[in-house]
């Protein structure tokens, strides 16, 4: 027996819009150039890609669905699950391993109290491993939200890092 297939998504007239505007930036043939940025309008928007979302962008783009999930899939900026308030990328890749990189990602699974990969139950903070952020120099480096990037990350930094989240969250800092 066939899965049920997913339900259709229908994205709002000023989501399409913003789409629109993306494409237009691109021959009408290379429609599908226009997917990452129509990608990251979903996730700021929803705060996460679904498959429906992906469905219906690829129906958008003009593109079979697996076109849209290759590149969804393939950067880890976008989340495809829905992720905490502030989701923190640690790089683990060599370099920043052999300068404290994982030390750095496991220190904050111990103050955070979950596993790397998860959520606080408050829904405050997501933990995610990622791949080499450029800054090999910098080690421990991290990304915040995929936007800040945090340097030369010691166990202190880290500490003073969450500090400031929480209180940016009491002050309902968006
Ligand atoms: Fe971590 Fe390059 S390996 S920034």
């Amino acid at each position: 027996m066939n899965a049920p297939a997913p339900t259709a998504m229908q994205f709002s007239a000023a989501t399409i819009a913003r789409f629109d505007r993306e494409v237009a930036k691109y021959p009408p043939e290379q429609r599908i150039s226009a997917v990452m940025a129509c990608l990251a309008i979903i996730q700021q928007e929803q705060g996460w890609v679904s498959t429906e979302a992906e469905t219906a962008l690829a129906a958008y783009i003009g593109v079979e669905p697996i076109a849209v999930h290759e590149v969804t899939t393939f950067y880890n900026m976008y989340n495809q699950r829905p992720v905490g308030k502030f989701k923190l990328n640690v790089c683990t890749n060599l370099p920043c391993q052999l300068r404290g990189g994982q030390a750095a990602a496991e220190h904050l699974a111990q103050r955070l109290g979950i596993e790397i990969g998860g959520t606080t139950p408050d829904g405050l903070v997501t933990l995610q491993e990622c791949e080499c952020l450029g800054a090999c120099a910098d080690a421990p480096v991290m990304l915040v939200n995929d936007r800040q990037m945090c340097s030369f990350m010691s166990h202190d930094r880290l500490d003073a890092l969450l500090a400031e989240l929480h209180s940016a969250a009491k002050q309902g800092v968006k």
